[in-house]
């Protein structure tokens, strides 16, 4: 504890492969967590180490091994932490549910709720708590939805009895990350990430990345299952937890480690001059249980976001998953068209080849040796591709609920000019 009693340092939970509980993996301290350079320490338990069935946290920075891990990258958070903890939106939430005063790093791991991304959980109990038997029902949906917008908006949450509870309901979800507004909600089939539409929003988000998921999968892209639903008038997608199983005992969890992780970067200014498709692909092929594979879907989809225009592409809207020991690639998420008024130049957020981030067809092909490609197979997947984008997103749109005025709006996303150029 520091002098003001803020926690500097927790334990760290891991639900096993085919296990519904959790086990306490190791210790996590962060010295200097309020003043100075914050230097992250990770330690694996004794006991978890003896476990025959005990896996590693991640596959890049944390191997299982008797040593003290040390950081200072990240707010001395390591990545595969940090991808379990809360982005913007949630650290928005938990800013306004924890009231003034600034929070440090730790804090966020331990406010946010226990169904993040992946397998982690934090606490300062030694023993795990039994997971969390109660989701947000789909039923919830509008009060998210209005929380969701009061806070958006910065007004003034109300305080009374039922608003507590509200507001309980909300913090479940926070810990995913990610800039929209989000919860985490539970149907009979399991777990899915509500993501909530914005006044703001040029057009309607939920069915054009409804939309656009289809379109990918069409394309032979293994994506994330989603669907909308109406609430209170608005529309919601819900995008199915492909890190979480229901069975009969509760959730099997899968471990999940984003893209950045695996670029061992953080995403300051600087970090961002290094984000690379061809260096994530390096990474993806060392890791992954089916190298060729998977390096060769990054290709697609790195492909299929040119295509789009999806130029929010940033290395947390990838990640890997282990539902067992090995890591692999995850399903396709998080796809979003975007109309920018230039017609001959469209930057993806990271590098893709010898033109940098130049969302080109020539640039697309320029590496395509390090995703385990020759020219010309890479040359006739990326044809394919852009024949299908090209013929098919606007059926597809409609097909999915897309609205000719939205269609319209997003016409310009795709194939635009600048790729063939
Ligand atoms: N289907 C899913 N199953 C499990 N985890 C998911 C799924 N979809 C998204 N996530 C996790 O939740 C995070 C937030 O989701 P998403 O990227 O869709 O939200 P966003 O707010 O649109 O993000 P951004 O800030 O990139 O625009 C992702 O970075 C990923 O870690
Ligand atoms: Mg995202």
């Amino acid at each position: 504890m520091t002098s003001d009693g803020r926690p500097t340092e927790c334990f760290v939970y891991l639900t096993l492969p085919g296990q519904t509980t959790a086990v306490t993996a190791g210790r996590f301290v962060l010295s200097d967590a309020h003043h100075g350079t914050p230097v992250g320490r990770f330690i694996y338990g004794k006991t978890y180490l003896a476990r025959p069935d005990a896996v590693e946290l991640d596959p890049v920075e944390l191997k299982l091994a008797t040593r003290t891990y040390e950081t200072t990258g990240l707010g001395g958070v390591f990545g595969a932490l940090r991808d379990a903890g809360p982005d913007h939106w949630g650290r928005r939430v938990i800013e306004r549910h924890a009231g003034q005063g600034s929070l440090g790093e730790l804090d966020f791991l331990l406010q946010s709720p226990d169904d993040r991304a992946g397998a982690l959980g934090f606490g300062l109990n030694q023993t795990p708590p039994a997971p969390r038997r109660r989701f947000n029902q789909t039923l919830d949906l509008e009060k998210l939805q209005s929380l969701a917008d009061a806070i958006l908006a910065g007004e003034a949450l109300p305080t009374n009895a039922e608003a507590d509870q509200i507001e309980e309901l909300l913090l479940l979800g926070t810990s995913m990350g990610g800039a929209r507004p989000k919860a985490v909600v539970e149907d009979r089939h399991g777990l899915w990430l509500a993501k909530f539409n914005r006044a703001d929003d040029r057009w309607n988000q939920a069915r054009v990345e409804h939309a656009m998921l289809l379109l990918a999968r069409s394309c032979g892209i293994t994506t994330a299952e989603s669907r909308v639903v109406s609430v209170a008038g608005r529309e919601v997608l819900l995008v199915k937890r492909f890190d979480r199983e229901k069975t009969q005992d509760g959730y099997l969890r899968a471990r999940m480690v984003s893209g950045l992780t695996l670029l061992g970067g953080g995403d300051s200014p600087v970090d961002r001059t290094r984000w690379s498709y061809v260096q994530l692909a390096e990474e993806l092929r060392r890791v992954s249980e089916r190298p060729g594979a998977d390096a060769a879907e990054l290709f697609r989809r790195m492909c299929f976001n040119a295509l789009i225009s999806n130029l929010d592409d940033h290395p947390r809207n990838h990640a890997v998953i282990a539902t067992g020991r090995t890591w692999k690639l995850s399903p396709a998420y998080d796809l979003t068209p975007s109309t920018p008024i230039s017609l001959e130049r469209r930057d993806l957020a990271m590098s893709i080849g010898d033109q940098g981030r130049f969302a080109n067809a020539d640039n697309l092909l320029s590496q395509c040796a390090r995703f385990l490609l020759d020219p010309r197979q890479a040359q006739s997947l990326l044809k394919k591709l852009e024949k299908r984008v090209e013929a098919t997103w606007y059926e597809v749109a409609r097909r999915a609920g897309v609205t000719e005025r939205d269609c319209e709006a997003i016409s310009g996303a795709f194939a635009y000019p600048g790729f063939r150029l």
